[in-house]
């Protein structure tokens, strides 16, 4: 992706809108705000904003990418005294409390939030898995001095908590393990262990994926967790963009297949999963582009068409996308509920664009 030249986006096409929306959601920090106007998103995810930044390379916006990087950079820095101790403890048999781990999300300023009334499920481990590989992309593996020393930071971090159960994809089912999030942290460690030249981080990479392959598949599927056989629709990630198994691995294949039979809502969004309660377990619009963004790679361009143009209809009249279309609930009753508690769905999600203009970067690829 590093390798693309700027991608001509026409003026007033939802591409150029999403770039815009985007540009405007990143803070002077180069923080990338989840949405700018959700009451709970003021934030700055690891998760998101690894792919945003992955978008921005895929669609040429190289300096946007690179603002978010060196601020990833000083907001770990920031924390790095917490993997020291985290490493340590971990190594010598000590637990650590999960809100002593390092924090899914942080301060558009860099620092960590104050500790609130209702405490955010922080411990999330793919972030930082995610980020590693969104830095690898972006810098071709040349990394600068600073750089490295936080990447090692990073790595350090993953290669001591990767086992540990901690909150998933959805900041949900704390006390599991996922097997999208053990996805990332092998697709980081494999990143750092290039970027550094550490064969300790590759192998811990090979592990991670062992313990994937041994405990995450059942009936020929990859599934959502060790514990759990749902089909999630997160696991896309695991070739795409990972690249941890081919499009065309049979047990990929079989998970796409369930994603298809189980996820895919009458009129062609995505779901998170069966079961899903949060605005109604609605189609998400990151989801639907992610899918069509691998029915791409997987040479599916009619799939992946009724993907996009179901994400474009869907775009406000200012060009927003939102997180999800709760008009197609599985459970009607949680929009409510939600929508009481904290507002209307997000819209715009910040990470909504991105994953369109990675699907829009893949059908020009
Ligand atoms: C989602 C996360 C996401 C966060 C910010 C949450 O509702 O479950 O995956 O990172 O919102 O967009």
């Amino acid at each position: 992706m590093t390798d693309n030249d700027t991608i001509d986006l026409a003026v007033g096409t939802l591409a150029s809108d999403s770039v815009r929306v985007v540009l405007e959601g990143q803070a002077a920090s180069g923080a990338y705000v989840a949405s700018p106007t959700f009451s709970q998103y003021g934030f700055s995810w690891l998760r998101d904003g690894s792919f945003i930044a992955l978008a921005m390379d895929a669609v040429g916006e190289r300096g946007s990418a690179a603002r978010f990087h060196r601020w990833v950079c000083e907001a770990v820095w920031g924390v790095r005294d917490r993997v020291d101790e985290i490493v340590a403890r971990i190594a010598t048999g000590r637990g650590v409390e999960p809100d002593r781990m390092l924090p899914t999300r942080y301060a558009l300023d860099g620092t960590v939030e104050a500790a609130g009334d209702e405490a955010w499920p922080n411990f999330q481990l793919d972030g930082y898995g995610t980020w590693l590989f969104a830095l690898e992309k972006h810098t071709a593996g040349r990394l600068d001095n600073h750089e490295a020393e936080v990447a090692d930071l990073a790595a350090r971090y993953l290669e001591a908590t990767w086992s540990l159960p901690c909150f998933d994809y959805w900041e949900e089912f704390g006390d599991r393990r996922h097997t999208s999030t053990l996805a990332a942290v092998a697709a980081g460690l494999g990143a750092a262990g290039r970027m550094l030249r550490s064969d300790r981080y590759t192998a811990a990479a090979a592990r991670v994926l062992r313990e994937i392959e041994s405990t995450c598949v059942a009936d020929g599927a990859f599934v959502k967790g060790p514990a759990d056989r749902r089909v999630d629709a997160s696991l896309l990630s695991l070739a795409t963009p990972f690249d941890l198994v081919p499009v065309d691995d049979a047990r990929m294949v079989a998970t796409v297949d369930r994603v298809r039979a189980e996820l895919v809502t009458p009129t062609g969004g995505v779901r998170r999963y069966v079961g899903d309660s949060y605005y109604g377990g609605s189609p998400w619009l990151l989801l639907t582009a992610w899918f069509g963004w691998h029915a791409r790679r997987c040479g599916r361009p009619d799939e992946a068409l009724a993907a996009r143009r179901w994400v474009e209809a869907r775009a406000g009249e200012l060009g927003r996308l939102a997180e999800q279309d709760v008009s197609e609930p599985q459970d009607p009753a949680t929009v409510a509920e939600w929508e009481r508690r904290w507002g209307p769905v997000a819209d715009p999600l910040l990470w909504s664009h991105a994953m369109y203009l990675l699907l829009v970067a893949e059908d020009r690829a």
